[in-house]
């Protein structure tokens, strides 16, 4: 095995690879929910954001890198995952609460579980929305009318729910999964951990709630 991949195989390497992973797909959360907040300025500047989006030639590579990124993520979760199990098959007797210093939490302690129902929402989402429904708007330039998809699937309240309940887990999940990132590319000292989560817990908040927001927003509005 090639030093490369002996130090990624460890399991300092595969917190290191699960940590930046987690971090890069946070960045992109951040974009996306400001990309889909143009949705508030109307369907016009919401369209004409999709269409340079999806024109741009960088878009092939950088949606590549995502998925290469996601499938690395998840893959690196399972297998930490299954040897955590291996090294402790019996679990804790009795479950604490360490003190204020734990970063202990329903969020931690669900990951897997939060980040499986991601992985069954990405595939939903993804399907649904980047190769559901390709209306084109009536006015010169024509260009992919991403909005009135949008709009059609936010007015069912059934969706509505999923989406808000989904985008609530993502909340969960970043909830740790920041502070936790951070954590294992050496971003950590004892005088920042509070700091640190409470930072995780405020972007978590705005990320969650923020998309969120956005169903329940067409739902009312349009
Ligand atoms: C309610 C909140 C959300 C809305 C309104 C929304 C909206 C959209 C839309 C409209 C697209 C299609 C973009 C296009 O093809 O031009 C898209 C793609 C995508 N979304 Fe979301 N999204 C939401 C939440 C999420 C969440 C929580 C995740 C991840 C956990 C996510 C991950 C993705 C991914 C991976 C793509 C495909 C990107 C690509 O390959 O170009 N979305 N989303």
């Amino acid at each position: 095995m090639s030093t490369f991949r002996r130090v990624f195989s460890s399991s300092v390497g595969t917190k290191l690879l699960i940590g930046l992973t987690g971090l890069a797909m946070f960045v992109y959360l951040i974009l996306h929910l400001i990309g889909n907040a143009l949705i508030f300025a109307g369907p016009d500047t919401f369209n004409h954001y999709s269409h340079a989006l999806i024109s741009n030639p960088l878009i092939i590579p950088i949606e590549t890198g995502l998925l290469l990124i996601f499938l690395l993520h998840v893959y690196k979760t399972i297998v930490n995952y299954f040897s955590n199990q291996s090294a402790r098959p019996t679990g804790y007797a009795e479950k604490k609460f360490a003190g204020h210093t734990s970063r202990k939490s329903v969020a931690s302690s669900t990951m897997i579980f939060s980040g499986l129902v991601l992985l069954l929402f990405v595939v939903i989402h993804v399907k649904q929305f980047k190769y559901g429904a390709w209306y084109l708007t009536t006015t010169a330039p024509s260009v992919r009318d991403l909005a009135r998809l949008e709009f059609e699937v936010f007015r069912q309240p059934l969706w509505v729910a999923f989406y808000a309940l989904c985008t609530i887990v993502v909340g969960l999940h970043l909830r740790h999964g920041i502070a936790s990132g951070f954590q294992s590319i050496g971003f950590d000292h004892p005088v920042y951990t509070r700091r640190l989560t409470v930072t995780g817990v405020v972007l978590a908040i705005i990320i969650g709630g923020g998309l969120a927001f956005i169903p329940v927003w067409v739902y009312f509005t349009q």
